[in-house]
């Protein structure tokens, strides 16, 4: 039955919250798994949709995954792993974009693999072209049939030069799940050098890879004939960090992040403080809070690393709402990550979306009719409304605009959140929201 959540807005979120390893590296990190000879130890694992999607599809090709939600503990056996059923896999069609990052280990392992529909929060098209063009590069062969896409290496998967038409993070993931046990060298230039990448790369390295990470975003790797297993510990999710430094605003409160890491929130940091928001970092997190001033409004724009996270945008625009005077955010990343705003418009904020890029650097959707510019004018009083919830990002966004409006919201679609947000609603919960969830 599907879940209605009841939010009384107006309260100040207050306390504290822990928040573990990130949505954006675990995933990853259990397919890696596959591709060793022994047995492999992930800790600060988070009890989120995607970690069980994933522990699915493990299963299903034979991957004996134990699991302790409570320490977040994960061992991943991939000693007796196989090829699955192309049905059991398809089963998980729709749920997750991670099966993608399952082609290397699998034509490592078995010789070939299975593609279903992917899914994943409808923030833009999300294609593949770029998997698919640096698999073939390796000598991957690549069929596509209605149900999903066959993948094989008859001749084996060899080293490439490649060069990335965008630092992509998950094309970038494919090519270090991929090349690390290709015969001979990979050079990829134009790579994605997120954080998360970085605590992949570490992990590969553990299990016996060789993998150079240049200034100029370059990314060398020397393929070798066996990898063992890894004990690693994720890092931290600093897009659930900053969703609730972003409640901490919104809702004019103060929130503790345990397990927040400041080395990786930098620019994100940098914004906070421009509006208006303090921050205080100490051995074991970052505490967030409004400080009483007026807020102010500012200029952003996404990118990739270092830059400013497309997934914090979607939570700080509900602050630039609450800023005194014309924020603009351009949103180079993903095409159509502005749908959020029309709940927003409707709870009473002053949102203009344009096609045009106003940030400071033309993108590559200024040609492309897509509206992905936005105009805040702020502040407003946020009202109450009924929501449905668009994808995670948006959905949190929605969730901490109706814990600072007026009056009462009905929030629908809540399960998305459960994706990327760990016991969201015992942590709002332990922060004082007014929240009920029912049964519709
Ligand atoms: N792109 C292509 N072709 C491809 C792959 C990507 O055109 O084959 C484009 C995308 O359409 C997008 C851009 O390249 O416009 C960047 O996409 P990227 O591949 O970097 O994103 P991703 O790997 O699919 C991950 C996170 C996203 C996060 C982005 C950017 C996971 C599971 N997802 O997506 O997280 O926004 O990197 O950092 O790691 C979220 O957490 O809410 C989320 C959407």
């Amino acid at each position: 039955m599907a879940k209605l959540l009841t939010v009384q807005g107006g309260k100040p979120l207050e306390g504290s919250v822990h928040v573990r390893g990130a949505k954006n590296l675990v995933p990853k990190a259990m397919v890696a798994a596959l591709l060793g000879s022994e047995p492999s130890q992930l800790r600060n694992v988070p009890a989120i949709k995607d970690v069980e999607i994933v522990t699915n599809l493990l299963q299903i090709h034979g991957v004996k995954v134990d699991a302790d939600p409570a320490t977040g503990d994960l061992t991943l056996d991939p000693r007796d792993s196989y090829s699955a059923a192309h049905s059991e896999i398809d089963a998980y069609a729709g749920d997750s974009r991670i099966p993608i990052l399952f082609c290397g280990p699998l034509m490592h392992q078995h010789g070939e693999a299975f593609i279903p529909d992917l899914g994943g929060c409808r923030i833009g098209d999300r294609p593949i072209n770029y998997h698919l063009e640096v698999l073939r590069n390796f000598g991957a062969v690549v069929d596509k049939s209605p149900t999903g896409i066959h993948i094989s290496a008859p001749r084996g998967l060899k080293g490439a030069k490649l060069t990335l038409p965008y630092p992509s993070v998950g094309a970038t993931e494919q090519v270090l799940l991929t090349a690390v046990l290709a015969e001979g060298i990979t050079e990829l230039e134009n790579a994605a050098v997120e954080p998360e990448i970085h605590d992949l790369i570490a992990i590969l390295q553990q299990m016996g890879a060789i993998i150079t990470v240049y200034t100029d975003r370059t990314i060398r790797i020397e393929g070798v004939d066996r990898l063992s297993g890894y004990r690693h510990r994720a890092i931290t999710d600093r897009n659930e960090t900053a969703s609730w430094a972003s409640a901490a605003l919104v809702t004019q409160g103060d929130i503790y992040v345990k397990g927040a890491a400041q080395r990786d929130l930098m620019a994100f940091l940098n914004t906070y403080r421009k509006i208006g928001g303090e921050f205080a970092v100490d051995d074991d997190g970052i505490r967030f809070w409004h400080a009483g001033h007026a807020l102010m409004p500012l200029v952003l724009e996404t990118d990739v690393h270092p830059g400013f996270m497309t997934d914090w945008q979607q939570p700080l625009v509900v602050a630039l709402t609450q800023a005194h005077g014309v924020s603009i955010v351009h949103e180079t990343v993903y095409e159509n990550r502005f749908g959020f705003t029309e709940a927003l418009k409707r709870m009473g904020a002053s949102i203009q979306l344009h096609r045009e890029c106003l940030g400071s650097s033309p993108c590559r959707f200024g040609q492309r009719n897509f509206l992905h510019s936005a105009v805040i004018s702020g502040p407003v009083e946020l009202q109450g409304a009924d929501i449905d919830v668009p994808d995670l990002r948006g959905g949190f966004s929605h969730l901490i605009a109706a814990l600072a409006a007026n009056g009462t919201s009905r929030v629908t679609g809540i399960e998305v959140i459960n994706r990327g947000y760990e016991h969201f609603m015992d942590k709002l919960g332990d922060l004082g929201a007014d929240v009920v969830m029912s049964e519709r």
